[in-house]
């Protein structure tokens, strides 16, 4: 019989603000962070990035005696270290420098470059995650993340066996430390939660490469990793958990249909159907993102958080202003006036350069229009191709954009989520977006394409049942489709009247935060033990 500890572990590539590449990484910094509130013991393992990790944030305590993993023929030592993270969250550290030791998470720009050993070095996460149940105790339930955790459900069903824990009695408060007395922890292994945040990326690589992982020969099946004579890690991670979820309701649905399902819209219509695959909208980090107490910003708000009405417009307008003064002064951009003596509005652009962010076709939106009346920052890396358009629009406006590429960098995505008017992402899919709910937190009105999270967040002015709309849904992102959205919004920012400052303070006024969703989650947690 195992020994169950009462935590959820959750098992990731990211952890915001330690070290993180993408919106996986605010979510496994900031949904712990809920849960614990609630007084949940929740841990995180995490990679040890020696040379990335914002050592900062990273109390260690303890260091555990060395294990080993053989990859295929190679024994690999890996260590791990317990402590805290940002104080409190407690925090398991995988480390293997040969594997970790590295300039990025994935690779450079923004993964787009990545590492060919990605597999073995996700691989060596989920090892080390199942030698450190060994050594802390084994959880009650393992929450896992994206293909890069995908072999967590396979490591650890090989560990511990396939019998699944259950509680034995009354489960109410077991996260809290409160089981009671009648009940006990019986089966072998953890409960799984596997999250899919993108299933644009599903971890393929040759099925040889399955042989040099660690795994047991019987995870090659299409029970398992094999996808059509592939090793599929994402596949393996939904097969092998207790449940499957998605970030946000109406991507749950898009991926159960070929267009949005990337060759696994069968398992997952299957999933649904059997009542295993839910839509779970994330939310922010509401302190952390909080214009009125933001360090990286030149301004703060001078409003308490809470909801904002219309007479709250003026403190907005100010707030836009004097930060888009200081980031056009770090960016050496001039302040422009259009037509009829107004500033003209900034649009801010912080994403990973892909095809699916549709920031190529925005870009082609400004090349097309004859004197576009914006003004545009934009802070991403990602595809060459992109990149390079992106800087040669800078290169030919250059008192009208602004482009930075090829690195992440945190101070100046705040500093234009304060200073923009406007904030785009027309993305083609959106699992859920962060970006925008952040843009939103900060005022900015949002053109988004009408896709996934961004349908659920976003409500459209274009809707006339929609009440109080935060910006403008795209349904063809392509460079008309876009260019059309954003003179609707220009056209509402120059007229100078309600529509836009109502527009400015309902976005401000949204409030994605994780209580509804973190509740979600527990009752979820709570299902696949009972
Ligand atoms: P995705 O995870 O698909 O990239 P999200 O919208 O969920 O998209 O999350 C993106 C997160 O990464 C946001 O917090 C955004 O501010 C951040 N981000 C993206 N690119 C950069 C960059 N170059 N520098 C700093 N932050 C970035
Ligand atoms: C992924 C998705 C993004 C989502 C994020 C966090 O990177 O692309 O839409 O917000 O994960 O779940």
């Amino acid at each position: 019989m195992s020994e169950f500890n009462n935590e959820i572990w959750f098992v990731g590539a990211e952890m915001s603000p330690l070290v993180k590449a993408g919106g996986l990484g605010d979510v496994m910094g900031s949904l712990p962070k809920v849960l614990l509130k609630a007084g949940m013991n929740v841990r995180v393992v995490i990679p040890y990035y020696k040379n990335i990790i914002s050592k900062n944030f990273i109390d260690i305590k303890r260091v555990y005696p060395a294990g080993q993993v053989n990859f295929g023929e190679i024994p690999f030592e890996f260590g791990i270290k317990t402590g805290f993270a940002m104080g409190d969250i407690p925090l398991v550290l995988i480390e293997q420098n040969h594997f970790f030791n590295r300039e990025d998470v994935y690779g450079s720009h923004g993964g787009v470059c990545a590492y060919k050993d990605n597999l073995w070095r996700y691989a060596m996460l989920a090892h080390g995650t199942a030698y450190a149940m060994r050594a802390l105790g084994i959880p009650l339930v393992v929450h896992t993340h994206d293909w890069s955790g995908g072999i967590v459900p396979a490591v650890i069903r090989q560990a511990f066996g396939d019998k699944k824990v259950y509680i034995n009695g009354p489960a109410e408060g077991i996260f809290n430390g409160k089981l009671s007395r009648s009940a006990s922890a019986k089966g072998l292994r953890p409960a799984i939660a596997f999250t899919i945040h993108n299933l644009g990326y599903q971890g393929v690589y040759g099925i040889d490469d399955f042989y040099d992982i660690g795994l047991d020969f019987r995870y090659n099946s299409s029970a398992a990793y094999e996808h059509f004579g592939t090793f599929n890690s994402l596949k393996g991670g939904i097969k092998l958990s207790d449940i499957v979820t998605t970030v946000s309701p109406t991507y749950a649905d898009e991926i159960t249909a070929p267009e949005f399902g990337f060759g696994l819209d069968g398992e997952l219509k299957n999933l649904r159907d059997d009542g295993r695959l839910k839509g779970i909208l994330n939310g922010i980090d509401l302190d952390y993102w909080n214009p009125a107490v933001d360090r990286f910003i030149s301004y703060n708000l001078n409003l308490k958080a809470g909801r904002y009405s219309l007479k709250d417009y003026g403190e907005w307008e100010k707030f836009k202003f004097n930060n888009k003064k200081a980031l056009f002064s770090q960016i050496s951009l001039p302040l422009k006036t259009g037509k009829n003596g107004k500033v003209l509005p900034l649009i801010g652009v912080v994403s990973r350069l892909t095809e699916e962010k549709g920031i190529n076709e925005f870009l082609d939106a400004l090349f097309n229009w004859n004197d576009f009346p914006f003004q545009v920052a934009i802070l991403g890396s990602g595809k060459d191709y992109i990149e390079r358009k992106a800087n040669y629009l800078s290169e030919i406006f250059k008192d009208k954009v602004f482009t930075q590429t090829g690195k992440y960098d945190e101070a100046l995505s705040h500093k234009i989520y304060a200073a923009a008017d406007i904030f785009v992402m027309p993305s083609k899919f959106e699992p859920c977006g962060l970006s925008q709910m952040i843009a939103m937190r900060y005022g900015c009105v949002i053109a988004a394409g009408d896709t996934g999270g961004l349908h659920d967040t976003v409500s459209d002015i274009m809707d006339s049942g929609v009440k109080n709309p935060s910006g403008i849904l795209i349904k063809h992102t392509n460079p008309d489709g876009i260019a059309w959205a954003l003179n609707e919004l220009y056209n509402r920012y120059i007229s100078d009247g309600a529509e836009w400052r109502n527009l400015v303070v309902n976005s401000a006024d949204k409030h994605f935060g994780w209580d509804d969703s973190a509740k979600v989650y527990e009752s979820l947690y709570y299902d696949i033990i009972k």
